[in-house]
């Protein structure tokens, strides 16, 4: 693949909230929410974005050497604490990387974690890595009176380590332009989505957009990573374009751009992506969305 995964780490989260605490407030119920999404609980941080994106790439352990090689950071997010500057130019900063870096947020929604991925493997040059955080706040931008929203959107970051290789690397990105069905818009601050127009979009085109992938790479697939935006999804693609699927949405709910990253950081932790061809796809808003192959390092840790 074009790029190896040398680490991958999370947002440490201490506080969760299970689905009985919207029961109090909304009209909604456990029931409802486990067999239409598949979520249990969910992360609502108490901190800054900028500090949760630093916490996940902390966590990675970055040594002096690894830090030296990163010729790129990116941050995906829908928004933070900071409009300017960039989330990528304060984590720099913070993280002690080195100043001759290109460093920068990326906004393409849910999609965003795939996208930093394959920009990273464009440009990067064999041997150097990339440093690509998903980081999303979403209860800044939650409605709590809209049962449609709030017991599907959540909090968290993760951060991931690459490396390019000299090998051959296989993706797939798309827009359709979309103003209606999933927004956040600057003026009324809360996020808005018609569930079943969106459901529709990602299970029409990521089974497309994913076939299209594993056709023009043709090699197995290890493990299949989609954005956690729905167990039933995931399910119906894995029911299209059978694998070994993962899936994790019921700890954490929907942190769009940050979901993929956290799945990476939750299966490094079990040393469950070493030697791994792993599939990642991404969907969500703008209408936007993306697929691309990445490898587990093969060095025993
Ligand atoms: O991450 C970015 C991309 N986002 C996605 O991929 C999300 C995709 N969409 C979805 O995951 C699902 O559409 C939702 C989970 C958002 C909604 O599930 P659904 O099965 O599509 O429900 P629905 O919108 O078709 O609504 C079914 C019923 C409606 O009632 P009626 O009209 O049948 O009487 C809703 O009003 O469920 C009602 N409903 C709820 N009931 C209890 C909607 N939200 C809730 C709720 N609790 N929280």
């Amino acid at each position: 693949m074009g790029l190896i995964i040398k680490k991958a780490a999370k947002l440490k989260m201490d506080k969760f909230y299970d689905n009985f605490y919207f029961e109090k407030m909304l009209d909604t119920s456990n029931e409802w929410i486990v067999k239409r999404t598949g979520i249990e609980k969910r992360f609502f941080s108490e901190k800054p974005l900028s500090q949760m994106a630093e916490e996940a790439a902390e966590n990675l352990k970055l040594t002096d050497e690894e830090k030296k090689k990163i010729r790129l950071l990116i941050v995906s997010t829908v928004g933070g604490d900071f409009i300017v500057p960039s989330l990528a130019a304060i984590l720099q900063g913070r993280l002690g990387l080195e100043k001759e870096i290109l460093a920068f947020d990326l906004n393409i929604a849910c999609t965003g974690f795939v996208g930093g991925t394959i920009l990273a493997e464009s440009y990067l040059r064999a041997g150097e890595y990339a440093l690509v955080i998903g980081a999303e706040k979403l209860s800044n931008f939650t409605n709590f009176k809209d049962r449609t929203t709030a017991i599907i959107f959540a909090d968290g970051a993760g951060a991931c380590l690459y490396e390019k290789s000299k090998e051959k690397f296989y993706k797939d990105l798309g827009t359709i332009s979309d103003e209606k069905f999933l927004t956040l818009k600057s003026d009324e601050g809360y996020l808005k989505m018609e569930g079943r127009e969106v459901f529709r979009f990602a299970t029409s085109v990521m089974p497309k957009s994913i076939e299209k992938v594993l056709k023009r790479a043709d090699q197995k697939i290890d493990l299949f990573i989609l954005h956690q935006a729905n167990e039933r999804i995931i399910n119906f693609i894995e029911k299209k374009i059978p694998g070994n699927y993962y899936s994790n949405i019921k700890n954490y709910a929907n942190t769009s751009s940050a979901s993929i990253a956290m799945a990476l950081a939750d299966l490094y932790e079990k040393d469950s992506l070493r030697g791994k061809n792993i599939l990642l796809a991404g969907f969500g808003g703008g209408l936007t969305y993306g697929t691309c192959i990445v490898r587990g390092e093969n060095e025993i840790r």
